[in-house]
């Protein structure tokens, strides 16, 4: 007979190479501590349901309680033969209480034992990745404070297309970070409901209390049908996908920084903490870091997609390819956390040139819809002043001449209204902070989102 926990119908053993197929306990060890966490509630529930008699529930407790510190203390070992952390975890116990370890799984199943492990796992760490996304959220908030007057090219097509604050530019940011932190804000919800209960698929005939097990475990609620506990990964799903959209921004920012510190632009500096050196050019000073966290939104990314593959035509209920769905979510946490922690460093010792951003528009055609919108001002229709205007920068490229270095006498020729003012609107900062309009660049505004931003951080 197998010498398995499950091994009473089976007469033969696998090979090792066969086990280690198998076998999950080299990457679900990280959930050990939550799978003790679950069956300690779990027994409890057994006693105060009467399922079993309060002395075995004791000697289980014990021993539990025991694992739990030596895991603390790293002094538990665990083996490929047997399989996962549920079984190595009874295991343990069953060598250091005796057979009465076997009666923890009494109305249980690894099916739903595991699917609480990983909820457990996944909500004691959505708290942190929230609070990291806030700190980036402050820094981004502190700098956009410091930069409200700062202006710089906006883009679009990666041309040169209106002046803005460069404070605007960075509370963009924070507004995706927001939606972000909300995303999964929501991603909680889905998290935090037992699947405990359910046993294999189910339910069970023992008089079990699942609200009393949710309670213990700090879950708010409780699956509400047996099949769909044990085979739902949408939570892990959400969260691969919140990481993706998270990453996607995390990797655009990243993007801008690594363009920005070029010689071309020269808009902003890196500290030395996170750049690197060649090994080959003395004069190089890389930005890795942002490199890298660009390019680890593609490992993210890749896990989403191979969870949903995984995922694609499983019948109802558990099947063991759900085994596949710890790794790329482990992965994930371990990508987002220090990916933010690293953009937060390199936001906060960040050098703005704010001189050079701004010669960037000093000799430029980006003021061009200002004097389209004065000659609207005075009365010419605004697809009219824009064809005066595109003629009037067509002329400029071919002169060498922007559109402020054009004299009033020349201005007149064109429409007698116009007046010294032109030239005022022209300029950059001119052009920013007159925009008003709610959201936009005006520094008016972007102070106003400033604050705003203080009031939902809290500070
Ligand atoms: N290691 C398994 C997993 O991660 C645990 C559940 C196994 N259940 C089963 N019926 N084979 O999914």
């Amino acid at each position: 007979m197998s010498t398995k926990l499950w091994g009473g119908r089976f007469q033969e053993e696998s090979a090792s190479w066969v086990n280690d197929f198998g076998a999950s306990i080299n990457f679900d060890q990280l959930m050990a501590d939550e799978d003790v966490e679950g069956s300690l509630a779990h027994v409890k529930m057994l006693g105060k349901t009467g399922i079993l008699p309060d002395s075995d529930v004791q000697q289980i407790i014990v021993g539990l309680e025991g694992i739990q510190s030596d895991l603390h203390a790293g002094k538990i070992e665990f083996s490929t033969v047997n399989e996962d952390v549920h079984m190595n975890i009874e295991s343990i116990l069953t060598d250091r209480i005796g057979p009465v370890a076997g009666k923890i799984h009494t109305a249980r199943s690894r099916n739903d034992q595991v699917a609480t492990d990983f909820h457990l796992y996944l909500k004691n760490r959505l708290p942190k990745i929230i609070d990291e996304i806030g700190m980036v959220q402050s820094t981004l908030v502190k700098l956009a404070e410091e930069n409200v007057e700062t202006i710089m090219p906006g883009y679009t097509h990666l041309q040169h297309a209106q002046p803005i604050s460069y404070g605007h530019y960075l509370m963009a940011y924070y507004q995706m970070l927001k939606r972000d932190k909300e995303r999964f804000t929501f991603n909680e919800e889905h998290t935090d409901m037992l699947p405990l209960g359910a046993a294999a698929l189910a339910g069970t005939t023992f008089p079990i209390d699942r609200q009393f097990v949710a309670r213990e475990l700090g879950f708010s609620k409780v699956y509400a049908n047996s099949l769909d506990a044990v085979s739902d990964r949408d939570f892990a799903l959400e969260f691969l996908s919140n990481a993706s959209i998270l990453m996607m921004h995390l990797s655009r920012f990243c993007e801008e920084l690594s363009m920005w510190v070029s010689y071309e632009f020269n808009y902003i500096e890196l500290s030395d903490a996170f750049t690197t050196g060649s090994s080959i050019m003395p004069q190089k000073k890389n930005p890795d870091m942002a490199e890298l966290i660009r390019g680890k939104s593609g490992r993210v990314y890749g896990h989403l997609m191979g969870l949903l593959a995984t995922m694609k035509s499983l019948p109802l209920a558990y099947n063991k390819d759900l085994q596949e769905d710890k790794e790329g979510t482990f992965d994930t946490i371990k990508t987002i956390l220090p990916s933010l922690k690293v953009l937060n460093g390199m936001l906060k010792s960040l050098k703005v040139n704010k001189d050079k951003m701004h010669a960037a528009v000093e000799n430029d055609f980006s003021n061009a819809t200002e004097l389209a919108d004065y000659l609207a001002t005075k009365g010419i229709p605004f697809r009219e002043a824009h064809k005066i205007v595109g003629e009037l920068v067509l002329k400029g490229i071919q002169n060498h001449q922007n559109l402020q270095d054009i004299s009033l006498t020349d201005y007149k020729k064109i429409n007698p209204k116009i007046d010294q003012q032109v030239y005022e609107v022209l300029k950059p900062t001119i052009a920013v902070e007159r925009r008003h309009s709610e959201g936009g660049t005006g520094f008016d505004q972007v102070k106003k989102q400033i604050e705003l931003a203080k009031v939902e951080l809290n500070q």
